[in-house]
């Protein structure tokens, strides 16, 4: 006897079709969210995330927002903080005329970097008085075109952290189109963990010499230089932090 008429039957036979194959179509993970949640169980604890990696400085630089884009680039936008050595704050980089290092109006820069690729960065700042150009980089500047603006050990020139026009990563120092100076912007890198900024900056003769950011508390600039014994007193080997 049958229990249900034929077109019923294949019917059945063809739910059971079906289901073999969404089965061997799609290996099933337990281990996924989506599977937990159908089943109304809570969601896996997130696995990297709030783990301190071992050397990453635990200090308040860390809240430096970064924003993930689809393009596999990452965005630091905030302040420039300039540290000393001992690590105590000395100031930000402000927006006014010169970047003086201080408290008050802070310059709200940003830096894009490649997750694929490692190049030398740009810092772009957008300044909100007039008193600078908007937008421009910061980089390294002499102070004439007819210097030269070679640096490296046991040379005693100083480059001045400022406002710069763009130039093309690993270019040789090049003539402003704003002012009679030699000038570079894409001298950067970014620690992506502590968001410290280093400066790689190239010779005129293509050679990249070790490159120290230095502070100079007579005036309360910032400078690039190859060789830091030859400074004045007022000189200090100092670091450079994005922060929020
Ligand atoms: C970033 O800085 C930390 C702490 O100084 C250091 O341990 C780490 O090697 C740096 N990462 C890179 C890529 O330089
Ligand atoms: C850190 O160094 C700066 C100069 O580089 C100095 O003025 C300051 O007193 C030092 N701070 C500490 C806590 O040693
Ligand atoms: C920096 O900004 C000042 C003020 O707007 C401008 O006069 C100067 O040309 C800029 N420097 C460079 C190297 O572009
Ligand atoms: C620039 O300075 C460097 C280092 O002192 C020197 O080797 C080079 O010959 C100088 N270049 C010119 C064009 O004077
Ligand atoms: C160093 O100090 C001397 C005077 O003490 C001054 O003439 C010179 O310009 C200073 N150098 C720099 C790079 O500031």
């Amino acid at each position: 006897m049958l229990l249900f008429p034929l077109p019923l039957r294949l019917f059945f036979f063809s739910l059971f079709l079906l289901n073999v194959q969404i089965a061997s179509a799609s290996p099933t993970n337990l281990n996924t969210n989506g599977y937990r949640l159908a089943r109304g169980l809570p969601p896996l604890p997130p696995r990297d995330f709030g783990q301190r990696k071992p050397g990453q400085d635990p200090t308040p630089v860390l809240r430096a927002r970064a924003s993930p884009s689809p393009s596999s680039v990452v965005r630091y936008t905030g302040r420039l903080q300039v540290r000393s050595e001992n690590r105590s704050t000395i100031g930000y980089v402000q927006d006014k005329s010169g970047l003086p290092v201080s408290t008050g109006s802070d310059l709200v820069v940003s830096v894009t970097a490649s997750l694929t690729r490692k190049e030398q960065l740009n810092i772009l700042a957008t300044p909100t008085t007039t008193a600078l150009p908007s937008p421009f980089y910061i980089g390294a500047s002499t102070q004439s075109s007819s210097e030269n603006a070679t640096i490296g050990t046991g040379v005693a020139t100083t480059l001045q952290l400022t406002n710069v026009t763009k130039t093309d990563a690993l270019s040789k120092p090049v003539k402003s189109d704003n002012v009679d100076a030699l000038v570079e912007s894409a001298i950067w890198t970014i620690n992506s963990s502590t968001k410290e900024l280093t400066a790689q900056y190239v010779n005129p003769d293509g050679s990249l010499p070790s490159t120290f950011l230095v502070y100079d508390n007579a005036d309360t600039q910032l400078y690039l230089v190859g060789d830091t014994t030859s400074l004045n007193a007022t000189f200090a080997p100092v670091k450079l932090f994005i922060v929020d």
